[in-house]
């Protein structure tokens, strides 16, 4: 069997995903308690516990789940799509509330207000690589001093394009969200580990000051220490927090389970108009508070890096050893009922 670097990995012949590799520990831990590790780090300038975003989906980050979010010492970008960001703009303050995200079609007097606000804009697009994007991207960046994040890309050649229109931290992965139906509707897109390493080595070889966000196909807690080993500086995450009581949407009872919904920004139900529908509606259990979740997060990546002996992120991503899964070796990991 081989170890896989990072490197090594982004020359596989194949794109890969998640569930296709495996950290593997290969040192003797001196880690005497998960309590011991600190998965603190700090995302444009702000302080965070957990290298945790919520993705800016109208049926993942409102106004609560942001300032809850905020509370626990993750970032929650507020949705474009319904009257968050018109509470946010309004007259009362909110502390924790760090990051909204607007269209392209963003006014000249939102920006300012949020600019403000002193939040972090997320230019909330399908692909960062274009034009358009690129100029509004620029644009708000001559204007004003503002830290900004754009997206999505698949590939590391598009990022210093990025860079070069003022972006300071880029979504990464198209295709691969839980609810994403592009590669299904246009044959786009690469797994997210694959992506994640290309724009890796992107960001080292033109040595460019860019944030790495790995964003979309994350299930668990074991796929965010995977993104963090693989040098994302944090993870974007849309159904691991969806369902929560925070996340906004009704609590629907049907079949004797509680549900909530959990839709894509490019789905029918968001645009409620006959445009090109790139994204799925589902229903998913409902989870109880946000904090379960992150809680979760926080022991499972505390536990990765126990055994992988790292006290801090960094330390985990220095390791660099990774393995291929075959389709067997995968499934011998999940649990059987
Ligand atoms: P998840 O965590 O796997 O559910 O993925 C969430 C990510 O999917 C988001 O952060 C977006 O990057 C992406 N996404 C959200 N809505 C859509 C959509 O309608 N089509 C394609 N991708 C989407």
């Amino acid at each position: 069997m081989q170890i896989y670097t990072r490197k090594k990995l982004n020359s596989f012949e194949l794109s890969l995903t998640y569930d296709d590799i495996s950290l593997v520990p290969t040192e003797v831990s001196e880690i005497k308690s998960r309590t011991q590790n600190r998965t603190a780090a700090e995302f444009l300038g702000e302080k965070i516990n957990l290298p945790v975003l919520s993705s800016p989906m109208d049926s993942v980050t409102g106004i609560e789940m942001a300032d809850k979010l905020g509370k626990l010492g993750c970032i929650g970008i507020v949705n474009r799509f319904d009257s968050s960001l018109k509470q946010l703009t309004g007259s009362e303050k909110y502390e924790n509330i760090r990051a909204v995200s607007i269209g392209l079609n963003a006014d000249d007097e939102l920006i300012e207000k949020l600019v403000e606000g002193k939040y972090i804009i997320c230019i909330d697009t399908a692909n960062a690589n274009n034009k358009t994007v690129l100029n509004k991207c620029e644009d708000i960046k001559r204007k004003h001093d503002v830290r900004i994040i754009l997206g999505n890309v698949a590939q590391g050649d598009s990022l210093k394009r990025l860079v070069d229109a003022g972006a300071d931290a880029v979504r990464i992965g198209i295709g691969g969200g839980s609810v994403c139906s592009t590669s299904i509707q246009t044959g786009i897109g690469l797994g997210q580990v694959s992506s994640l390493l290309d724009c890796y080595f992107s960001k080292e070889k033109y040595n460019l000051d860019i944030e790495l966000i790995a964003d979309g196909g994350i299930k668990n807690p074991g796929d965010v220490s995977k993104a963090i080993a693989l040098g994302a500086d944090v993870v974007m995450l849309g159904r691991m927090l969806a369902g929560t009581k925070e996340a906004p949407g009704e609590v629907i009872k049907y079949n004797d389970q509680l549900w909530k919904k959990y839709r894509g920004s490019a789905s029918f139900g968001v645009k409620m108009k006959n445009e090109f529908i790139e994204g799925e509606e589902t229903m998913i259990p409902y989870k109880g508070t946000v904090e379960n979740v992150i809680n979760a997060i926080s022991d499972g990546l505390r536990s990765a890096m126990s055994y992988m002996n790292c006290l801090t992120l960094n330390q985990l991503r220095e390791k660099d050893k990774f393995v291929i899964l075959s389709y067997s070796s995968f499934q011998e990991r999940l649990p059987k009922k």
